[in-house]
């Protein structure tokens, strides 16, 4: 079977050990001949590095390793790029969550303001990797898990149209795990029918492949409990702020009975609830500032500090299997049926074709096939043609350079009361993202 070379970009990620130690455990099924980590911060990512040199040369030593910070080095003669950056890391993750909350918004990752803020600062850094890959293996795909997904995937799609980037989200998948769980089946033996935008969408259909349609079911069992089940499901999606989260779906079933929802509706449709139980102090940055990334730094520091990774340290990342399937859909042909961002183009027939959707793909070694999910409802096509323009109209702020264009994307967006609090909000965050964001004029 052919082995492949493989770079993760933003190699100093807290998901990086997670998701080599998936890729080794599936080493069968995916095989590599190399990895390169690449980060643009060496200090953080040689931390990383140095315990995975000493795990994987116990573990996988015909497996060729290194880390760098070289664009060179990293992309050369490879055939998939794992892309996971975060431009700004965890201290402007916290500003995108603390400044709109200081103004009485959402502060969150990908929704909202912070998510805007959080775009304009991404586009740069995913346009600096995607041509690194293409000037030095024009061949690779590069599979990408970025925030904020719905953005970055815009910039993509007007930027490097014809560039080979995937851009997948793991929401769907840790939340159909969930639901797996409800009905007392496993994931893979599900297939879905999912329309939406990425971290913002809606399940129509969960059948077995024999065709029984689970929605009823899970549906009862949501209007009680949201996600929340009651076994541990992952090592992700955990935390107690996550159990809130997976509980709330219950009142997003509420107002929108129809379909099963994305959990980062809850963001959209209960603004007010979620920004009076945020803490304006102590945000999801500092949870995980404080929990993840102490637990993964510390544990490649003791890997590191006793010379072998054999009592563990890093754990296999669950959520990363999906990785996996796409790499070995393009890969082998496999026709995997994943859900994807992709260009519209009909899939959802009563919206417009260059919106970037997220829906059900057939996956094989020329990319997604979308699979039409038919008409949608005016409720799910309204709320979605708001969200989608707000996104079109920062990627059309950060080309054009235009403070307009993105007043009115905070402007439009659901989470934000009005033009003069969007206003407020945008010179907060001119400010805090002068070292990241292209100039506005
Ligand atoms: P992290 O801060 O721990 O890691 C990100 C790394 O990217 C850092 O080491 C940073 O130095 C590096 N980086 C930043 N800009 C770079 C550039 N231009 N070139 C190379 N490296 C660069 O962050 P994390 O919490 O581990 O998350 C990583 C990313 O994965 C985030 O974008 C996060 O939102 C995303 N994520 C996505 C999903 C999904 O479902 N799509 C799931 C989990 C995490
Ligand atoms: C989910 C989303 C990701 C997001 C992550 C945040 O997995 O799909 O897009 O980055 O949650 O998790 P965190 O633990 O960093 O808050
Ligand atoms: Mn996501």
């Amino acid at each position: 079977m052919k082995k492949f070379s493989v770079v993760i970009a933003g190699g100093g990620s807290t998901f990086t050990p997670g998701i080599v130690m998936m890729m080794l455990d599936n080493i069968d099924r995916f095989p590599m001949r190399e990895l390169v980590l690449y980060d643009n911060d060496g200090e953080r990512q040689a931390v990383l590095g140095e315990a995975l040199e000493i795990l994987l040369k116990e573990k996988a030593p015909d497996l060729k390793f290194s880390y760098t910070t070289d664009p060179k080095e990293a992309f050369t003669d490879k055939d998939f790029c794992m892309a996971h950056i975060r431009v700004g890391k965890y201290e402007m993750r916290e500003k995108d969550e603390k400044i709109p909350l200081r103004h009485g918004v959402i502060g969150q990752e990908t929704c909202g303001p912070g998510g805007i803020a959080y775009g304009m600062r991404s586009i740069s850094g995913m346009l600096e990797i995607i041509d690194h890959m293409e000037t030095y293996s024009p061949d690779c795909w590069m599979l990408n898990y970025s925030n904020p997904a719905a953005i970055v995937a815009e910039a993509c799609r007007v930027l490097r149209p014809n560039s080979k980037v995937l851009n997948i989200c793991d929401m769907p998948v840790g939340t159909l795990r969930r639901m797996s769980q409800i009905i007392g089946k496993d994931p893979q033996d599900l297939e879905v029918r999912y329309f939406g935008l990425n971290h913002f969408g809606w399940w129509t259909s969960v059948k077995d492949k024999e065709g029984h349609e689970y929605i009823d079911q899970i549906r009862e069992y949501v209007a009680e409990n949201g996600y929340l089940t009651q076994v541990e499901v992952d090592t992700q999606h955990m935390d107690q702020s996550w159990q809130e989260t997976h509980k709330k779906a219950k009142d997003l079933l509420a107002v929108n009975p129809r379909y099963l929802p994305n959990t980062y509706l809850k963001y959209y449709l209960y603004p007010d609830y979620e920004v009076a139980h945020s803490d304006r102090n102590y945000t999801r940055a500092n949870e995980v500032m404080n929990g993840r990334e102490k637990e993964v730094f510390s544990a490649a520091r003791t890997i590191i500090e006793k010379g072998t990774a054999t009592d563990g340290g890093f754990h296999i990342d669950s959520h990363a299997s999906f990785i996996v399937d796409l790499a070995r859909a393009i890969a082998f042909n496999t026709h995997e049926r994943m859900l994807m961002i992709v260009e519209n183009n009909g899939a959802i027939a009563n919206f417009p074709d260059d919106a970037m959707v997220e829906v059900p793909c057939i996956v094989g070694n020329d990319g997604p096939e979308p699979l039409g999910q038919g008409k949608i409802p005016a409720f799910e096509q309204a709320l979605m043609f708001q969200q989608v323009t707000v996104e079109k109209l920062v990627v059309e702020a950060y080309v054009e350079q235009s403070y307009q264009k993105l007043w009115q994307a905070l402007t439009l967006s659901k989470t934000i009361p009005s033009a003069k609090v969007a206003k407020d909000i945008l010179d907060d965050l001119i400010e805090a993202n002068k070292d990241y964001w292209p100039e506005l004029r």
